[in-house]
């Protein structure tokens, strides 16, 4: 399944929670025994206690106890195991995860510690403390991939892991998205205030978000040496208006360090650099600057190719006074040594001045183990009563294997060995193991295990397996005489019974059944008869049916032929090509759509008097049935292209096909060249004519495009996976997505839509789509798949947003399209500058980063990675 199925899938999820709630920081003290709230932060500190179970807890050894949550920590053996916090997260959202160091203890005669830090399977750090008295901070900013992110300590080289606190903040908007988030975490290099008040570092509640902006008072080794001379240190008490895109605090931007003398310089160390860098510098003019005054200036170091000589201006560029500018570098390359050089130009009468930098290095995810085997493994967890298995232990192979395992090196690792030899385990073998298709070994004796032996046939590298002495049951599998490496079966004192299976007896692998005594040998010796007889018979067997078959279809499809002209009234003649290779699930049992003659048509139309619309399919009619039953009738425009057959076969697909949020087929008729598809009417018409109506769409709100689009998407979704084989809708556009008296959209017109299964050939292979939604990569390699709809549907998406059409000379530049125009847009994080002017004030930003990143992932152009 690919990552676009359960993308889809997961957008409504995502629309749900556009309307975001309010998630509460988890602040954890580690090795705490109390909850406590701390004065200076109003931060609730929460005991460790209810996080991890190994461990012990120690008290600091100083008297130097910055604030209250340093006075204990919480410190590890050091051995070979990991030990992990779990946090929850709510999938997709951004996070900063932050955990700190404080030693104390400077008298201690034992060396330092020094020891891995882990997010995941992903190192974050290498805690190296040199200086006791300092609290060493790890901050990592990540989106979270699932409901729960793993904060592991291991493998200690000097002294033993210790954790003091655990921090998880939730980001809120677009802060700190980068088009690298899926594959990259950002870890926090440098976060520095400059022209600070204090040394104290500056976090909640002046950061709403809490972030830690570390004073450029704050003094230690290599850390912002180099200072130039002239350098002076300003602030204001004016507020600053700082609500862009990174939100730094208004005090962080109240403060900030001019060069007067011309220049600005600073040079520091970035912890676990060199690398590739996200950066920001965060600019605003907080003096007032006369008439005549300008402070222009350039950045000379580092030397950024196409940034050398941008002039800056912070007035200009934040458009006005006390405004933040905040320009960024998304991704550079950075030393471990960071010298950084600001300078006035000639025509300028101020020099530089800086508010704040934060620099984040951009650490590439490492896969955890297979998700399939650790399901596995949590099932074998969750039978164990005594609690001895470290399960709740981080991800099984990274950094540390759990004990019981032994994974293989790939990426993602997977699963070669199990040994739960006598550890009380109780239950069925979890039938789910059959998934490991990488395990080499199974050691399961001495347990209590009870049931049959799940299916493992396609564990195809199955060596060694053991089951003795448990409480097994049932008969033998005889496919363990398939497995091509099986060299060791146990099987002994257990209850099994039945035959033993012959092929088991082969000899090929070493095989011990003692202590079965329902267990028999085969009866009759006579291999050759037992053996060869039934399957000549039953291949036998099977010859005949087939033929039978065959000569059957064959009747049946010449029937068919015979009785085209005819309509189909019941779901007993439904095509044979369709009945063999289509199955769709979720059809509830409704009947297929009905044969409606033409005069009935004619009828109901008025003699086809009004047309309200052109499909690709032709012009369609509104009609009312004698039942007062609204509808839509599409009258198929060219007669020959389309083949008999192909139309009822296609009919009896589509009639087949009922979502509530796909505009369902009432009947059809085919008289006298004629062929008419009658669908329900649809009263507030096509999504393109609304949003591009200057006045109707002035009652589309903000609201009810977000349920717009969540209906649009489960169409598609349920084209994509309800049906069998999936439907690929081919030409998805707004004109294409209609509203129902109620205004939830329905999305029509997959009349002519083709199967992905490369079988059903007879089906039309006339390239589809329209112009401005059709996605790039076609055009390249003319593979249209479920990707192309979903490029469609986000240029829907970006449609809905800003009420623009696709393409269009007014709106754009000639050659650029709605994409290229979002696309730029997002990228600069100007998203307001995207919504439908109509719309100001009436949404929430949150709920339209969401929409427009949902946008944005759809039309990238290489499409999206299928990943798993
Ligand atoms: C601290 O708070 C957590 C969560 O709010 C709670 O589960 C735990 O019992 C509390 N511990 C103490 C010692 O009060
Ligand atoms: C609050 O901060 C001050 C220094 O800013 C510190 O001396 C004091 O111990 C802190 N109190 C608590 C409870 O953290
Ligand atoms: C985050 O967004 C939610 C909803 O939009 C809002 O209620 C909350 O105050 C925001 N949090 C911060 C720290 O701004
Ligand atoms: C800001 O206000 C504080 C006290 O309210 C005052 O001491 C300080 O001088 C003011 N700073 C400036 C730059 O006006
Ligand atoms: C810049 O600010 C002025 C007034 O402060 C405002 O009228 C103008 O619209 C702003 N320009 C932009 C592009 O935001
Ligand atoms: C940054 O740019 C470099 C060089 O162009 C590239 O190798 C790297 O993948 C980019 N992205 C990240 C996140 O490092
Ligand atoms: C099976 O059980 C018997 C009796 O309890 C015991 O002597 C024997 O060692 C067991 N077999 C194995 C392979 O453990």
């Amino acid at each position: 399944m690919g990552f676009f199925n359960s993308w889809l899938v997961l957008l409504f999820l995502l629309i749900r929670t556009a309307l975001a709630q309010i998630e509460e920081f988890v602040s954890i003290d580690c090795g705490s025994k109390s909850n406590y709230s701390d004065s200076n932060t109003s931060l609730a500190w929460v005991s460790d206690a209810a996080y991890i179970r190994h461990g012990s807890v120690r008290e600091v050894q100083t008297e130097n106890i910055i604030s209250p949550q340093y006075k204990v920590y919480r410190f590890f053996p050091t051995n070979s195991r990991k030990y992990c916090y779990t946090l929850s997260t709510a999938e997709r959202r951004r996070y900063l995860v932050r955990a700190t160091f404080f030693y104390g203890d400077s008298n201690s005669a034992s060396s330092y510690p020094m020891f891995q830090l882990y997010l995941d399977s992903t190192q974050w750090a290498t805690i190296t403390i040199n200086d006791a008295s300092r609290v060493y901070v790890e901050e990592l900013i990540l989106r979270a991939q699932s409901t729960s992110v793993q904060v592991c300590l291991c493998c200690a080289s000097t002294g033993y892991p210790f954790i003091s606190t655990l921090e998880l903040r939730p980001l809120n908007l677009s802060m700190y998205f980068t088009s690298y988030e899926d594959n990259f975490f950002l870890k926090v290099a440098a976060r520095i205030n400059f022209g600070a008040l204090s040394a104290h570092p500056l976090r909640y509640p002046d950061d709403p978000y809490d972030r830690i902006w570390e004073s450029d008072l704050n003094k230690r080794q290599n850390y912002l040496v180099g200072m130039a001379p002239g350098t002076k240190r300003i602030s204001t008490n004016k507020t600053v208006k700082a609500d862009l895109r990174e939100f730094p605090p208004v005090k962080v931007m109240q403060t900030a360090v001019v060069g007067t003398k011309g220049s600005l310089s600073y040079r520091l160390d970035l912890e676990g650099f060199p690398g590739y860098a996200r950066a920001y510098a965060y600019f605003a003019e907080i003096e007032d600057l006369g008439q005549a005054e300008v402070r222009k200036f350039t950045m000379k170091q580092p030397n950024i190719v196409g940034y050398k000589d941008v002039i800056l201006n912070i007035v200009e560029n934040a458009n006005g006074s006390y405004a933040l500018y905040e320009p960024s570098y998304m991704n550079i390359s950075l030393d471990f040594v960071l010298s950084f050089l600001l300078m006035k130009t000639p025509d300028s009468t101020r020099g530089p001045l800086l508010n704040a930098i934060e620099i984040s290095k951009y650490v590439q995810i490492i896969p955890k183990t297979d998700i399939e085997d650790a399901a596995v493994l949590d099932a074998f967890c969750s039978m164990s009563s005594s609690g001895e298995l470290d399960c709740d232990n981080g991800d099984p192979c990274i950094p540390a294997t759990w004990e019981w395992v032994t994974c293989s090196s790939g990426m993602p690792p997977r699963i070669e060995k199990i040994v739960l030899s006598h550890k009380n385990l109780k239950g069925l073998i979890p039938a789910e193991i059959k998934q490991m298709d990488q395990l080499e070994e199974l050691w399961l004796d001495g347990n209590f295990l009870s049931g049959p032996i799940p299916d493992m046939s396609i564990l195809a590298r199955l060596k060694i397996m053991h089951l003795e002495n448990n409480r097994l049951s049932g008969e033998l599998p005889s496919y363990f005489g398939d497995l091509p490496n099986l060299k060791e079966l146990y099987i002994q004192n257990n209850s099994f019974d039945g035959e033993i299976p012959i092929v088991l007896l082969t000899g090929k692998f070493l095989f011990n059944y003692d202590g079965n005594p329902g267990l028999h040998l085969p009866r009759k010796h006579k291999k050759n008869l037992t053996i060869v007889l039934p399957a000549t018979i039953g291949a036998f067997i099977v010859i005949i049916l087939l033929l039978l078959g065959y000569l059957w279809l064959h009747q049946r499809k010449t029937q068919q032929t015979k009785s085209d002209s005819l309509c189909i009234t019941s779901k007993s003649s439904v095509p044979y090509s369709i009945a063999q290779t289509t199955s769709l699930v979720n059809d509830e049992g409704r009947d297929v759509a009905c044969c409606i003659s033409l005069s009935t048509i004619e009828e109901a139309t008025g003699g086809f008097c009004k047309q309200i619309g052109v499909g690709s399919y032709g012009p369609v009619y509104y009609g009312k049935m004698r039942d007062g039953k609204e509808v839509a009738v599409k009258v198929s425009a060219g007669i020959s292209n389309h083949g008999t057959q192909q139309f009822v076969n296609e009919v009896t697909l589509l009639s087949k096909i009922h979502h509530k949020s796909l505009v369902s087929l009432i009947g059809y008729c085919q008289e006298e060249c004629n062929k008419i598809l009658v669908y329900e009417y649809m009263h507030n018409g096509s999504l393109r004519d609304l949003i591009h109506d200057p006045v109707r769409k002035k009652g589309l709100n903000w609201l009810s495009r977000l349920l717009i689009a969540e209906d649009a998407a489960k169409g598609l979704t349920y084209l994509h996976n309800g049906c069998n084989p999936s439907i690929i809708h081919r030409d998805i556009k707004t004109s294409n997505i209609l509203l129902d008296i109620n205004m939830r959209a329905k999305v029509s017109d997959f009349g002519l839509s083709r199967q992905t299964e490369s079988s059903l050939t007879h089906i039309s292979t006339i390239g589809r789509g329209t112009i401005g939604y059709v996605d790039p990569e076609y055009f390249a390699n003319q593979q249209l798949t479920d990707k192309s709809d979903v490029y469609s549907y986000g240029v829907v998406l970006l449609e809905l947003i800003s009420g623009k059409k696709p393409i269009s000379v007014d709106n754009y530049d000639p050659d650029w399209n709605i994409v290229h125009w979002a696309r730029s847009l997002i990228c600069k994080g100007d998203i307001t500058s995207l919504v439908d002017p109509c719309l100001e004030g009436t949404f929430k930003l949150e709920s339209l980063w969401r929409m427009a990143e949902i946008a944005f992932l759809s039309v990238q152009i290489h499409g999206l990675q299928a990943k798993k």
